[in-house]
């Protein structure tokens, strides 16, 4: 079969033929139509993620037919019985498993779920991976509640726009920050109240202007800049961190966390009872995915150009030939 195939170090993958190993034959064949990237596959591509090996098929987001049913696949796989924490055999699609930017993606029929009918194909490629990871984030972790302010940071990210969206349904008031003023003019279009550019030197400030205090803030990019949510953030608040593309936290004051009461709580993808409880809230409230881009798979390099330039909002999606 055809697939978005990663044979080394620093280097794209390429879209090329590969025989699958044996031993994926024994379980269920999906026929993928669209696949959608991550900033996980990014990492993957740039040696910077754990566990790596070669040749592996890319992808953790997919849609595709399976027994003449659409369907999409939790990638958050063997998750285990704590709902508090993953097991230790917890896997992602797509590594150290072959994942979904292929003809076919090979997997167990308990990851196999219906897509949501108000979906087309390339929305419902784009939300597992990262409509997964926000829901939890926000509601499990989190514990956001309707009329309470959330902060969403960088919100051109692809689980960043799907933490808006479901703050908007949820009936929150929601801001957000940006590297970029247009993708805040965007961001309020889909219901923030307010933004500020990350690059502005008194950004937090200006923050605190429009918001009087946040009393959740959803953030991947931890950094230098994290200080700053100890000014923003209301007393009793809580933080949740789900990635950190900007690297160490650093000053971090134990005084401003006790005294102000804080909650700063870690969140990776969630558990099957999460992923079906995500979809039903899609469903429920006819949620869209952000759809930055389509590509043809063939011109999966662009794609992955596309996420390195930090230029899109929302999520970047491959589609497959004859879909
Ligand atoms: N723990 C998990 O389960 C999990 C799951 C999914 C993702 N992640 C991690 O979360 C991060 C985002 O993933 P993604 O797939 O949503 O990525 P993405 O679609 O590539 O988005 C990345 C976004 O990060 C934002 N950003 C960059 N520097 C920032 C800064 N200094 N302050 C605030 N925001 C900044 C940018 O927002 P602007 O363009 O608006 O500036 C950019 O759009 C990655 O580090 C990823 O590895 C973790």
């Amino acid at each position: 079969m055809k697939a978005v195939l990663l044979s080394k170090e620093n280097s794209y993958p390429e879209y090329t033929d590969f025989d699958i190993e044996e031993h994926y034959k024994s379980k269920e064949k999906i026929k993928i139509t669209a696949s959608a990237l991550n900033h996980r596959d990014l990492w993957i591509v740039k040696g910077q993620y754990a566990g790596i090996k070669y040749p592996i098929i890319l992808g953790s987001d997919g849609m595709g037919i399976y027994k003449g049913r659409r369907v999409i696949i939790n990638p958050g796989q063997h998750w285990g019985q704590d709902e508090k924490v993953q097991s230790k055999n917890f896997r992602i699609l797509g590594l150290p498993d072959h994942g979904t930017m292929a003809d076919y993606v090979y997997t167990d029929e308990q990851f196999i779920y219906d897509v949501p009918s108000h979906l087309s194909d390339i929305e419902a490629a784009a939300l597992p991976l990262g409509g997964l990871t926000a829901y939890r984030a926000m509601f499990v972790r989190g514990k956001a509640q309707k009329g309470e302010k959330i902060l969403i940071s960088g919100i051109g990210g692809g689980v960043a726009l799907f933490a808006l969206q479901f703050a908007k349904a949820a009936g929150m008031e929601i801001y957000v920050t940006s590297s970029s003023n247009e993708k805040i003019e965007k961001a309020k279009s889909l219901g923030a109240k307010g933004g500020v550019n990350y690059k502005s030197e008194d950004w937090a400030k200006q923050l605190i202007d429009i918001s009087g205090g946040i009393d959740l803030i959803l953030d991947s990019a931890a950094g230098e800049g994290f200080k700053n949510y100890f000014k923003i953030i209301n007393p009793g608040g809580r933080i949740v961190i789900y990635g950190g593309t900007r690297g160490k936290i650093k000053d971090l004051i134990p005084q401003i966390i006790f005294w102000k009461q804080l909650s700063i709580l870690g969140s990776t993808m969630g558990s099957d009872k999460d992923f079906r409880e995500m979809l039903k809230f899609v469903e429920e409230h006819k949620i869209h995915p952000v759809i930055d881009s389509v590509y043809k798979i063939e011109d999966q390099k662009e794609a992955f150009q596309k996420m390195e330039s930090g230029e899109q909002f929302g999520k970047i999606v491959l589609i497959n030939p004859e879909s």
